[in-house]
């Protein structure tokens, strides 16, 4: 089988990448990629050999067809990712997550290729901090950021094109991934880096927010699940019963580093921050016999933290812009 991996030198992506390398020696990936300032072709340093690179946008017809029409699998990581970003600049999302998708699915569609579309739980909206709901593939769809909507739009126009064309497609809507290479504009890396340079961790608002955790190699092995027991046209949300406070999380992360618990910062909040996610990942267990590797959240941040204090050559080059852009949102 031949994969085509979009925004595979980004976070989840890369990861993507690395263990589709290790587990499936009879798997060739192709990687996709615009190499915006999210995505580092360093991510794939340790694949380097065994994977093809193409630089290029998702937007450009052009180059993704020339790459669609060799492939079995497309799997769609590429995106703009980050909802501070989002409510900056709304542009780049509007043009990468619903044009480039557009692209993808008009490709797929002339090749007849198998499409797998990477999606968030953000796709609808937040939850009460004292709701015992959680979402599920029947929650209607109500996204709140110029992020979550652009990604929204994008699943609807996977639906329509399994529904209209026959397109061979299915769709994952995952919570917050946490683990290696994810860039150090995202809450835990942030905290980690701020702390490894000395600075206090920054929390928004009051630190309530709930979000639900999944480590980056548990959502990868579900996507797997998904693309080879997962129904056509079907939609799966993938979580590990994770939730956690960010108060919490940035307690943890001072705690495992040696800090006193309470050595952070409230700061503004983001506007129309969402309060919490919770996903019921039953249908994804059930039907595919998916379950996590890593279940205990503490552990595998403990892991997060090393990774972090043993690779700062990484992610060293990314910090101080990272910061210069929260600095003029004054967070
Ligand atoms: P990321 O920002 O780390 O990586 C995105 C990658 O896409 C980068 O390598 C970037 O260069 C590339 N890219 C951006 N625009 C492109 C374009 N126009 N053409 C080609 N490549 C482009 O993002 P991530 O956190 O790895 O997220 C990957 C996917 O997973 C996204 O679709 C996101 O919506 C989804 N998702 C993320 C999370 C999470 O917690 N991070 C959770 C659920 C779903
Ligand atoms: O739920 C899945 C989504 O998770 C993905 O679709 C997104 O691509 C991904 O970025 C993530 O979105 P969030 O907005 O939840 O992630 P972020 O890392 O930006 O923030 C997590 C929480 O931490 C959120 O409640 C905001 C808060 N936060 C964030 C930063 C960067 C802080 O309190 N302080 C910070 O410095």
């Amino acid at each position: 089988m031949h994969v085509l991996v979009t925004g595979g030198a980004g976070f989840i992506g890369s990861n993507f990448v690395h263990q589709t390398v290790r587990e499936r020696p009879d798997v060739r990936v192709t990687v996709l990629d615009a190499l915006t300032y999210a995505g580092d072709e360093r991510s794939l340093e340790p694949v380097e050999g065994k994977v093809v690179f193409a630089k290029g946008d998702v937007a450009d017809p052009d180059i993704v067809d020339s790459l669609v029409k060799d492939v079995d699998l497309v799997v769609h990581f590429a995106a703009e990712s980050h909802n501070d970003n989002s409510l900056h600049d709304p542009w780049p999302f509007l043009r990468t997550n619903i044009i480039g998708t557009y692209q993808l699915l008009e490709a797929v569609r002339r090749h007849d290729v198998r499409y797998h579309h990477i999606s968030t739980d953000e796709v609808y909206g937040d939850l009460e901090l004292d709701d015992p709901a959680k979402f599920t593939p029947e929650t209607p769809y109500n996204p709140s950021s110029p992020y979550s909507s652009t990604k929204a739009s994008s699943d609807l126009l996977v639906r329509a094109w399994a529904r209209s064309f026959g397109v061979r497609a299915t769709i994952s809507n995952c919570s917050n991934n946490y683990g290696p290479y994810q860039h150090v504009e995202k809450f835990i890396p942030r905290q980690i880096t701020n702390v490894i340079d000395g600075v206090r961790p920054k929390l928004y608002g009051s630190g309530e927010n709930v979000r639900d955790w999944i480590h980056v190699e548990d959502h990868n092995s579900a996507v797997w699940a998904i693309v080879e027991r997962g129904r056509l046209g079907e939609t799966y949300l993938i979580g590990a019963d994770g939730e956690e406070s960010n108060k919490t999380v940035v307690e943890d992360i001072l705690e495992i580093m040696g800090r006193p618990r309470d050595a952070y910062d409230l700061v503004s909040d983001r506007p129309g921050h969402d309060m919490r996610y919770a996903i019921d990942s039953t249908k994804l267990r059930e039907e595919l016999g998916w379950v996590p590797r890593y279940e205990n959240f503490r552990t595998g941040l403990e892991a997060t933290v090393a990774w972090y204090q043993a690779n700062e050559a990484w992610w060293r080059p990314q910090k101080d812009a990272t910061e210069a852009k929260y600095a003029q949102l004054g967070r």
